[in-house]
C-alpha cells in the first residue's frame, strides 16, 4: 500500500519534470517571432512570366555541371502561384511571420531604368496576403540573384555603380512596400556569396583563380573577394541612410543583415587553436559585421590580407559605423578550428581562406563533431549556437539578434516512400535541442534574443545541390504537381506554438 503511494508520487513528480522540460512558445519572452524562411530564386519559379529579367543564376543554373543533380529552379516549388496555399500552411502551424526575398529583376529587369509593375503586384499580392492572415512579412531584398544586365553591363558587385543601382531598386521596395513592411534585410549571406561567387566559385557568377584556374575561366581568388564584400557593405550602408532619412520617420520599420555564422570551436584549447578559431571567426562574420558596427574591418584582416583589401574613407567608415538595426543570423553547424601547419594551401588555393591561416572542419582526430544531416557540411552541434549567442554579446555589445535560419536537410531518396519521408523526428529533434540551447542563452546568459526563423518552409532548389536536399517541414511531391505534405516537425511546431 505505502509502497504503492510511493510509486504514484514518484511518478507524478517524473511527469511534472518532463513537462517542465518540454519546452514550448511560453517559453520564450514574450513578443519572441517564431517564423520560417525562403527565397524568390528558391521558391517562386516562373521565370519568364511578368517581365521577370534574366538573374546570374538563371545562367549559372543551365550551365552544365554547375548543380548536382542537372536541375534548374525556372519551375522550383511554384511559390509564384502557389503563395495563397502556401500561407495557410503557415497560418495553420501558428507561425507568426514569413522571411521572403523580392526579385531585383522582377522590379528592375534590366537592373535599372524602367520599373516592371507587374513584378510590383506580385509583391503587393504576397504581401498583403500576408497580412490579412496576420503574418508579419520579413523581406530580404537581396538573395544572391543579381540581374544578369549588371553582370553583363560592368561585372555586378566587382563595380562600385552597383552601389547606385543596389539604392536605386531599394528606394524603390521602401517606396512601394514600406507602408506594410516594417522589417528589412538588405544581404542574405554575403560571406556566402562572396566565397561561394568569388574565391571556390561554386556558385554564381562562378569566378575564381585556386588550384590554377582548373575550376573557373576568370576570378582572382586572392582580390576579387574582398572587393565584391566592400561593394556590398557600402550598398548596404548607403540604403540604410537613405532608409533612416527618407523612410524611417513616417514607416517606423529596422533594417539588418542575415549573416551566415558557423560556430568555430578551438580544435584544443592550445592557444594556437583559439586563435586560429578566432581568426576564422574574424574572416568570416567579422568581415561584414565590424564595419557596420565599428566603421572598420577586424585588425587581423588589416595585418593579414595587406594591400589587398580594400579600405574606407573617413566618410565611408562613418557612413557604416552603427548602420545595423538588427542582426540576422544563419546558423546551421559548428566546426573546429586549428592554424594551417602548411603553405601547400596557401600556393595551391591562394585565397581569402589561405589569407585567415586557419583550418576549420567538422572533425577532430577522425571523429565527427556531432551527427550529420544531408549535406556534407551540417553537423548538428545544439551548443553551438549558445556559443555563438554569447560570442555576439560579448564581442558587440549585446544588440538585438534574430535567428533569421535554422534547419536540417534529408536527402531527396526516390527509396523512401512517401510516407517514410514525412517520419522526420531527426528534424523534430534538431530543432528541439537548438532551441532549448537558444532559450538557455537568452534566459541563463542574457542575450538579446528577438525570433526564431525556420529553413525551411518547404522543401525547395537548394542553390547548387538541386532538389537533392530537402530542408523543408513540408515535404513537396516534385514528381506529382509540386503537392504539399506536412513531414511529422510540422506537428511538432503546431503543438508548440499553440498549446501554450
Ligand atoms: C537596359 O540598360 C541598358 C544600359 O543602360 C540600355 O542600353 C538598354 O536599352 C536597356 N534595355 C531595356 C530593355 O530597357
Ligand atoms: C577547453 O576548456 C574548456 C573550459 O575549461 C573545457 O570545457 C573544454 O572541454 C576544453 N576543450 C578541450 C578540447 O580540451
Ligand atoms: C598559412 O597560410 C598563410 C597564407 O598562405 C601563410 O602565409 C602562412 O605561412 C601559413 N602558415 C604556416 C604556419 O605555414
Ligand atoms: C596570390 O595572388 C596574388 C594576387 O593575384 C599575387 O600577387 C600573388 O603573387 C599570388 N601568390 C602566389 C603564391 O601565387
Amino acid at each position: 500500500m505505502r509502497k504503492g503511494i510511493v510509486l504514484a508520487v514518484v511518478l507524478v513528480v517524473l511527469r511534472v519534470q518532463t513537462c517542465i522540460a518540454q519546452i514550448n512558445r511560453a517559453s520564450f519572452p514574450k513578443g519572441f517571432v517564431f517564423g520560417t524562411a525562403s527565397s524568390a530564386y528558391q521558391y517562386e519559379g516562373a521565370v519568364k512570366e511578368d517581365g521577370r529579367g534574366q538573374t546570374v543564376w538563371d545562367e549559372f543554373a543551365h550551365s552544365f555541371g554547375k548543380v548536382l543533380d542537372f536541375s534548374n529552379a525556372d519551375i522550383a516549388v511554384n511559390q509564384y502561384h502557389l503563395f495563397d496555399e502556401d500561407i495557410k500552411l503557415m497560418k495553420d502551424m501558428g507561425m507568426d511571420a514569413y522571411r521572403f526575398s523580392i526579385a531585383w529583376s522582377r522590379i528592375f529587369p534590366n537592373g535599372t531604368g524602367e520599373i516592371n509593375q507587374a513584378g510590383v503586384d506580385h509583391y503587393n499580392n504576397l504581401i498583403n496576403a500576408l497580412l490579412a492572415n496576420g503574418i508579419e512579412p520579413y523581406v530580404t531584398l537581396y538573395h544572391w540573384d543579381l540581374p544578369q544586365a549588371l553582370e553583363d553591363r560592368y561585372n555586378g558587385w566587382l563595380h562600385p555603380q552597383i552601389i547606385k543601382d543596389f539604392a536605386l531598386y531599394v528606394e524603390t521596395c521602401f517606396e512601394k512596400f514600406g507602408d506594410r513592411v516594417k522589417h528589412w534585410i538588405t544581404f542574405n549571406e554575403p560571406h556566402t556569396f562572396t566565397i561561394q561567387g568569388y574565391d571556390v566559385g561554386l556558385q554564381a557568377p562562378g569566378r575564381c583563380s585556386i588550384l590554377l584556374h582548373i575550376f573557373c575561366r576568370g576570378g582572382n581568388s586572392a582580390i576579387e573577394p574582398y572587393i565584391i564584400a566592400h561593394n556590398v557593405l557600402l550598398s548596404h550602408a548607403t540604403v540604410v541612410d537613405i532608409y533612416r532619412r527618407k523612410y524611417k520617420p513616417k514607416q517606423h520599420g529596422s533594417v539588418g543583415v542575415s549573416f551566415d555564422v558557423i560556430w568555430f570551436e578551438p580544435a584544443t584549447n592550445s592557444t594556437v587553436d583559439i586563435e586560429a578559431a578566432q581568426r576564422a571567426q574574424d574572416f568570416q562574420l567579422g568581415w561584414f559585421i565590424e564595419p557596420l558596427i565599428f566603421g572598420e574591418y577586424p585588425s587581423s584582416m588589416i595585418t593579414r590580407v595587406g594591400s589587398r583589401l580594400p579600405r574606407f574613407t573617413k566618410a565611408e567608415s562613418a557612413l557604416l559605423k552603427g548602420s545595423l538595426d538588427f542582426i540576422g543570423i544563419n546558423h546551421y553547424t559548428t566546426f573546429y578550428a586549428k592554424p594551417n601547419t602548411s603553405n601547400i594551401i596557401g600556393v595551391l588555393l591562394n585565397d581569402s581562406i589561405a589569407d585567415s591561416g586557419a583550418i576549420t572542419l567538422p572533425f577532430r582526430d577522425g571523429t565527427p563533431i556531432g551527427d550529420r544531416a544531408n549535406s556534407i557540411w551540417l553537423y548538428i552541434v545544439p551548443h553551438g549556437i549558445r556559443s555563438l549567442m554569447n560570442y555576439i554579446k560579448q564581442k558587440y555589445g549585446n544588440p538585438p539578434v534574430i535567428i533569421t535560419e535554422n534547419g536540417m536537410d534529408d536527402a531527396n531518396s526516390p527509396l523512401i516512400s512517401l510516407k517514410d519521408a514525412l517520419k522526420d523526428e531527426k528534424r523534430i529533434k534538431y530543432h528541439n535541442d537548438y532551441l532549448e540551447s537558444l532559450l538557455a542563452s537568452i534566459k541563463d546568459d542574457g542575450c538579446n534574443v528577438k525570433g526564431y526563423f525556420v529553413w525551411s518552409l518547404l522543401d525547395n532548389w537548394e542553390w547548387a545541390a538541386g532538389f537533392s536536399s530537402r530542408f523543408g517541414l513540408y515535404f513537396v511531391d516534385y514528381g506529382d504537381k509540386l503537392k504539399r505534405y506536412p513531414k511529422d516537425s510540422v506537428k511538432w511546431f503546431k503543438n508548440f506554438l499553440t498549446s501554450a
